[in-house]
């Protein structure tokens, strides 16, 4: 990791206030129109840790010093402000717990995700079957917007996974599709506020029935069943109600979050005949070795293609492109002294793209993850960091690699290649909420 060029400030009262903040909207417009440009602006002018305004008064200490990661394992560094202002959203999951009551949950939820049920579960079984649906009717289309297409396909994913049937399917996107309008901000409540909460207490009633399905049966051999049965230290099943919003979460967190690495990497892809040739020959190779696509998605010594591409996809275009946390309590970080209540933002895409140790870390390289070091925690950041560390790391790798292998396969199979439908338009990310590729780039699929 480079050093900055600029130092850290020594005392709170040196850290630099970004200019150019807008009334009332802050630095907002300009993070929403380009953020990659903000933050290099940003740093370039302060520093690696300075005042940001977020828009509508809410002011954040921006710090991009890559011990951020010590900062987030603290214990000061909460994230309940989250139940205030999202609580209809994600209140009540992992995503706004601190300390002990985190801890407990993550720690009973998380053998569920575990490299070793990944294998074992029916993850893979279920992206594979999915995966293959999608995979086949957009190929009888022969044309897909990306992005649209990776998002069901990636829903699709989790809501199976989750345990919920795919004839009830339809019903089921309907109902989320409402309860993600209660992501609106919370200061006045609207019908539409009220229309998302009935959606998500529906969403509600469907899973606490399937956990009691899934107690009443046993059954701990699918990823919903080993959250749903599994015990705490004290060998207690977790409450319902605790169960119900990290099930109900775990849609939000692992649905477009995956749908957009994937949409980068399909789209890459297509505009790179040599990538397309090299996805052939993995999926033949490995067709002619007999290894299942699923094993080979999980291969532990090597990265494949395209895991190599979905992980380059990740880096680049991290869909979490920053997370903020709020200090509980006051905090050093590096001799300054952090007063409580600050709200501190970790700049994840700068740390991806400029406070990296990669080479040319502007472009996009998948050829560059030529072998599976450990990562170290600033490589991962994408996934964040400390205690809230994403819990499906491994599925979402397991997921998007088999998802392409997938592709790959059926392209062979069907003796087509991708191509872009538009190759001249430069494929101009949409950094917020999430980081994705624009929603219109369509690629159509073409005999060989
Ligand atoms: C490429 C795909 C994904 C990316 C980039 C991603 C990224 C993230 C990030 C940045 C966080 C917040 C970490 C923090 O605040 O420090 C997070 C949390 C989380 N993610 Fe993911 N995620 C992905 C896929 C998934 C999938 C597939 C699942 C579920 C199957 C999932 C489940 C979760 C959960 C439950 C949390 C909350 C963990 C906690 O607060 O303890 N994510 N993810």
């Amino acid at each position: 990791m480079p050093d900055h060029p600029l130092p850290l400030p020594r005392t709170l009262d040196d850290v630099p206030e970004l200019p150019g903040a807008l009334p009332l909207l802050g630095h907002m417009p300009a993070r929403i129109r380009n953020l990659a440009a903000f933050n290099t602006r940003a740093l370039a002018t302060c520093g690696p840790m300075f005042w940001c305004n977020a828009g509508l008064g809410v002011r954040e200490l921006v710090i991009a010093d890559p011990r951020i990661t010590e900062l987030l394992k603290a214990r000061q560094a909460s994230v309940s402000f989250y139940e205030d202002a999202v609580s209809s959203l994600i209140g009540g999951s992992l995503l706004t717990m601190d300390g002990e009551p985190h801890r407990r949950v993550r720690s009973t939820m998380g053998p569920a995700f575990s490299p070793k049920m990944v294998r074992s579960s029916d993850v893979i079984t279920v992206v594979d079957e999915v995966a293959r649906k999608h995979v086949e009717r957009w190929l009888a289309a022969g044309r897909v917007e990306v992005l649209a297409a990776t998002q069901e396909l990636a829903l699709e994913i989790i809501v199976r996974l989750i345990g919920i049937a795919s004839d009830d399917l339809p019903r089921w996107r309907t109902m989320y599709q409402r309860y993600l309008k209660g992501a609106l901000p919370t200061m006045i409540d609207t019908p539409l506020h009220w229309w998302a909460r009935r959606a998500r207490d529906f969403i509600d009633r469907g899973l606490a029935d399937i956990v009691a399905q899934l107690r009443a049966s046993g059954r701990s051999d699918t990823l919903a069943g080993s959250i749903a049965n599994a015990r705490d230290e004290q060998g207690e099943l977790l409450p319902v109600a605790q169960i119900v919003p990290n099930l109900r979460v775990l849609v939000l967190a692992g649905h477009e979050t995956t749908a957009s690495s994937l949409a980068w990497t399909i789209l890459f892809q297509a505009r790179d005949a040599d990538s397309q040739a090299r996805a052939k020959t993995e999926v033949e190779a490995a067709a002619h070795e007999g290894v299942e696509l699923g094993a080979l998605a999980l291969d532990g010594e090597r990265f494949t293609w395209a895991e190599k591409q979905f992980r380059e996809a990740l880096r680049l275009y991290p869909p979490v492109a920053t997370i903020v946390r709020r200090l509980a309590e006051p905090l050093e970080f590096q001799g300054v002294e952090i007063p409580a209540g600050t709200q501190v933002a970790v700049p994840i895409l700068y740390f991806m793209r400029e406070g990296s140790s990669w080479t040319e870390p502007r472009s996009y390289q998948p050829e560059r993850f030529e072998t599976r070091p450990r990562p170290t925690t600033i490589d991962t950041l994408m996934f964040g960091g400390g205690p809230h560390f994403c819990l499906g790391y491994h599925i979402a790798i397991a997921e998007g690699t088999l998802a392409l292998l997938t592709l790959a396969r059926m392209l062979a199979d069907a003796g087509m290649t991708m191509v872009p439908e538009r190759p001249n338009t430069p494929l101009e990310p949409h950094w917020v909420p999430l980081t994705h590729p624009p929603p219109k780039a369509a690629v159509r699929f073409v005999r060989a």
